[in-house]
């Protein structure tokens, strides 16, 4: 039977076991490439209003996954946008999908999209209008979790200690008019050349017979971006009456 799912935003006092499963999920992977883990520094300023967690627990009340989303200043030079010289302005509007993770015995549920579609949601009045997020290349289900938030591969870095990364990036739409280019996930310099030719990755396609997922590269068609709500982030901090936790 499907667990009853409770969502509520994180306060410093779940930070502990957020790090705790972090670390488990980590655990459970074949590679150290695939998932960076982060400690309590990094999440309390998130706590504190620098973006926002929401948490799942299990109907047993443990913690069954959790999404983070962080705004990073426009001069931090780990914002995101920087990786695809988006101007000042823009860099101020950019919201890092920072992290998000599932107990090994809860994933395939869709929980990971109910938890990050919930928590874009709850974060959307902060004026971050520009969703980015990053991904291990071979991580297919990280791929396509975040493709069907409405993010395409825009670029390509090495992040986190040298780790190789996808950068998706919110806006647009994909031109389905034009033939795709498929290219094997770990195909790192075909990946390259065709993000600098100005493709984007708009698919991941894996199926069982198929260990190494092909992403899809296609044109995208521009579409203007949401124009930053006049209703910013004091307005984000009231929504903690429906969790806990916001300073
Ligand atoms: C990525 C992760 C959060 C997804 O959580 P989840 O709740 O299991 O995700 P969903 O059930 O919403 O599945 C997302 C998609 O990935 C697919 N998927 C799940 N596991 C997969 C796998 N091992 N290989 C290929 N696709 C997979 C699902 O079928 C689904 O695809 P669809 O959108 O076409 O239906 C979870 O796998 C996880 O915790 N991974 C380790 C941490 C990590 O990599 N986090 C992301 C980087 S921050």
């Amino acid at each position: 039977m499907t667990p009853l799912i409770t969502l509520r935003s994180a306060e410093a006092a779940d930070l502990d076991t957020l790090v705790r499963l972090e670390h488990q999920v980590e655990d459970s992977l074949p590679s150290r490439d695939i998932f960076a883990t982060d400690e309590r520094e990094f999440y309390e300023p998130i706590i504190l209003g620098a973006g926002h967690i929401l948490l799942a627990f299990d109907d047993e009340n443990r913690l069954a996954g959790a999404s983070v989303i962080r705004f990073p200043a426009q001069n931090d030079p780990e914002n995101l946008g920087l990786a695809m010289s988006l101007p000042a302005e823009e860099l101020a509007r950019v919201r890092h999908l920072e992290s998000v993770f599932v107990r090994p015995d809860m994933q395939g549920r869709k929980l990971a999209e109910r938890l990050v579609r919930e928590n874009m949601r709850l974060t959307e009045e902060a004026g971050r209008t520009i969703s980015m997020a990053t991904a291990w290349p071979g991580n297919a289900a990280s791929l396509k979790l975040h493709l069907r938030l409405g993010l395409y591969i825009r670029a390509f870095a090495f992040k986190y200690g040298g780790k190789p990364r996808f950068i998706l990036k919110s806006g647009g739409s994909a031109d389905l008019t034009t033939p795709p280019v498929l290219v094997r996930a770990m195909d790192i310099e075909r990946h390259r050349a065709l993000l600098a030719s100005g493709l984007a990755g708009v698919a991941v396609h894996s199926s069982d017979g198929q260990s190494v997922p092909l992403v899809e590269y296609r044109p995208l068609t521009k579409k203007t971006e949401r124009p930053s709500p006049d209703k910013k982030i004091n307005e984000l901090r009231s929504f903690s009456d429906i969790g806990k936790g916001k300073a």
